[in-house]
């Protein structure tokens, strides 16, 4: 890893074995990009940058001469790091301000530099960290030409990764208000057209799936307006080489550690390049910048792979699980969950749930968690949100955790925090707490509304009243759930001038209650949650080592959610439990679900015999490799549901002693000739599977593969595990 800076050439080059970004100041001081990919040489300047005969080649020096750019500056197509408002060039801009005189002209030019090892750490945004000398930064202080703006833009390297972090701070160090309309994290200028875009879009219990088109003409726009990062689409982006498949071909992978709205440009126009940019949702975007105030953007992440999907999703797996989770023990065994949820929804009292917990210790259960329904009032989604105290005529929770603990079993418990039910004593002691006008009707989702985490103060106050149950029962997990979309954009608690930065604002008061709560409960495991996948990001993650991926259970769904879900995130992340789904066998609901962070959900006093011994071996499973091989493994994927008929992928231990390998159908497959290839092996290990118990070289398992070629009925899944010849 090295940053470097050549002075004669004014060129920053920032690479390590697998990776080289690099880019210039020019003449101007505007930062040229030249090179975004794997490792090269050196660069011949006049190549990269010339494009041929073009009008915009000159400017009106102030002597009213015609002059000619330096540096083969074209304004209207040359390649940048920050792309200017209101100019020549109509590729979108990374900032926009509106200036003091009404214009929206933003030019921003370079000061100074410095280079250092470490990472910048942000204030009240979650951010990519390092330890010891692992990260290395580039800091650029650029400054935007008529209003005196700063923007400090940081990249930082880390380790061997392929991989940039992107930051900026804008800085106001005037003497006036600066009102800024727009500012995007991350601005990526490809010299080329014709990329296919990865997507990741989807609804309520169907997240994440994969759609891959053309890059045509014209801007393509992925967004979320939900004040969330959203069920519909994700932050996760990925532009492909069109011979790019999971193996091989050049690709590049974006994505933003933030939660709240945010937008994805890519623009192929005239100039024959393609301009992407990813960031805060511009729509309704307005944040008056008072002097000597910093506002800080959420990172932008850029990875490259020259190797195609798998590689890409590795980087993004390694960067989660080093360099973006919090939670110390992240990277420890998990206790395999049983939740409540699907199993009684909020129908229980303190027998039940004894039951409950006698069945689910029974079946392997190791952390009970009790879902939705033990506070306020709550026997539906009608009421009590807000109201974090214990519903003692429902259930004596002490004794339920005390039962627990003495069986060996951690708990866990399920809040709500960010929401609030008009029908509860919080909403009528606390005159606009909710998002909204009194003069345009509230909208109702899932009977409740968002509460306005813009004030501080309330969230202060949630904070305390979730940290008094935290802090009086001994609890070992929390589901921190998120129930509905932002609507009714308007905040009581804030000014004229500061409505229009709301969404940013709602999304910094959720990682502020994320600090107040789970920073100050470090041995609690905090798991994520929105309706299921709605907030499957990397600001989450960093507070959250795992999330509920979806409400979806049925395991076919699942598979297709699973492997969307995985291209951006690993499999650790992905909280996926045994249900009662009756579409297929327990066993493969079972296989389906150990690929994720494995539990159950459904009612355990009804499991039959059968369904309890189709159990048994994947519980075995988990004890011995689940950690290894699956929740810290490196994944490969085989095939894809949404284009090969059935899903199949590998998971190896980082030693590469061991793997766990799955294929599900989901229609009948007949017996025809059917050898799947394992990638992730070492080619000179022998490892024996547990299919035909034969034993093979790493290299055999890879160019001939497994043979696979049976009668497969339909969600018929098949789970092989291999084993290196020796290891016991
Ligand atoms: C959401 C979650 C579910 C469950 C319910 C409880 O839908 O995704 O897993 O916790 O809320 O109301």
């Amino acid at each position: 890893m090295k940053i470097t800076f050549h002075e004669a050439t004014r060129l920053f080059r920032l690479e390590n074995n697998q990776f080289l970004y690099a880019f210039f100041i020019d003449g101007q001081g505007y930062l040229r990009h030249l090179y975004c990919g794997k490792p090269v040489a050196e660069f011949d300047y006049s190549s990269l940058c010339d494009f041929g005969f073009d009008w915009a080649k000159t400017y009106l020096s102030p002597s009213g001469k015609e002059e000619i750019f330096s540096d083969n500056y074209y304004s209207d197509r040359s390649l940048l790091e920050v792309g200017s408002e209101g100019k020549n060039d109509k590729r979108g801009s990374l900032v926009a301000i509106r200036q003091e005189d009404g214009s929206f002209l933003t030019d921003f030019v370079y000061v100074s530099h410095r280079i250092y090892f470490g990472f910048p750490a942000l204030a009240n945004l979650p951010y990519a960290f390092a330890k010891d000398q692992e990260a290395q930064s580039l800091e650029l202080t650029l400054k935007e030409v008529r209003s005196g703006l700063l923007l400090k833009l940081t990249y930082t390297l880390l380790g061997e990764l392929p991989l940039l972090v992107r930051t900026e701070v804008l800085q106001n160090e005037t003497k006036n208000d600066v009102e800024v309309r727009k500012a995007m994290s991350l601005e990526l200028d490809l010299p080329d057209q014709g990329y296919d875009l990865l997507h990741f879009y989807g609804t309520w219990s169907r997240e994440r799936n994969v759609e891959r088109k053309p890059l045509g003409d014209g801007l393509t726009i992925i967004e979320s307006r939900l004040g969330r990062s959203s069920h519909e689409e994700n932050p996760l982006n990925i532009l492909a080489e069109k011979d790019t498949d999971e193996n091989q071909g050049s690709c590049y992978g974006f994505n933003l550690i933030y939660s709240g709205d945010f937008r994805m440009a890519a623009n192929c126009d005239k100039s024959g390049s393609t301009r992407v940019l990813l960031g805060i949702n511009e729509t309704d975007f307005s944040y008056v910048l008072k002097p000597q105030e910093a506002f800080e953007l959420p990172q932008g992440i850029i990875t490259y792979s020259s190797e195609g999907f798998n590689r890409l999703s590795q980087t993004f797996h390694s960067f989660i699980q080093d360099h973006l989770i919090r939670y110390a023990n992240a990277k420890a065994y998990r206790p395999l969950i049983f939740n409540s949820w699907e199993g009684c929804y909020m129908d229980f009292n303190t027998d039940k749930i004894l039951s409950y917990l006698k069945t689910a210790k029974e079946i392997g259960a190791e952390l009970f968690v009790l879902d939705d329904g033990w506070f306020g009032k709550r026997n539906s989604d009608g009421s009590s949100l807000g109201d974090w105290e214990v519903n003692q005529s429902k259930i004596d929770l002490r004794k339920v955790i005390d039962s627990c603990h003495e069986q060996g079993m951690k708990f866990g418990l399920w809040f709500e925090p960010e929401m609030v039910n008009p029908d509860s004593d919080f909403y009528r002691s606390h005159p606009h707490c909710s998002l909204g006008h009194e003069d345009s009707q509230k909208e109702l989702s899932r009977h409740q509304l968002a509460l306005d985490l813009s004030n501080d103060s309330l969230v202060d106050e949630i904070a305390a009243s979730v940290n008094r149950i935290l802090d009086s029962y001994p609890i070992d997990y929390v589901k921190w759930d998120n129930n509905r979309t932002i609507a009714d954009n308007y905040s009581y608690h804030l000014g004229k001038d500061e409505q229009g930065k709301i969404s940013y604002l709602l999304t910094l008061g959720y990682y502020r209650l994320c600090k107040k709560i789970i920073d100050s409960h470090p041995h609690i495991f905090f798991e994520g949650c929105a309706s299921g996948g709605g907030r499957f990001d990397l600001g989450s993650l960093a507070y959250f080592p795992q999330i509920w991926c979806s409400d979806e259970t049925d395991p076919v769904q699942r598979l297709y959610i699973q492997y969307g879900t995985s291209y951006g995130y690993p499999l650790s992340t992905m909280g996926s439990h045994v249900s009662k789904s009756p579409v297929s066998s327990y066993k493969t609901k079972a296989d389906v679900a150990l690929f994720g962070s494995y539990g159950y959900e459904f009612d355990p006093t009804k499991l039959s015999t059968e369904d309890k011994q189709q159990l048994i071996p994947n519980l075995d499973l988990y004890h011995d490799m689940g950690n290894s091989v699956i929740q810290n493994g490196t994944l490969y994927r085989l095939r894809s549901p949404f284009t090969e008929g059935a899903l199949s992928w590998i998971s190896v231990s980082s030693d590469q002693t061991k793997a766990i390998f799955l294929y599900v159908t989901l229609r009948k497959q007949n017996s025809s000739s059917r050898f799947i290839r394992l990638l992730g092996l070492d080619p000179k290990k022998r490892y024996r599977n547990s299919l035909d118990k034969k034993a093979y070289s790493g290299d055999y398992y890879r160019e001939i593969g497994l043979n696979l070629s049976f009668w497969m009925e339909e969600f018929q899944s098949t789970l092989v595990v291999l084993k290196e010849e020796d290891y016991d």
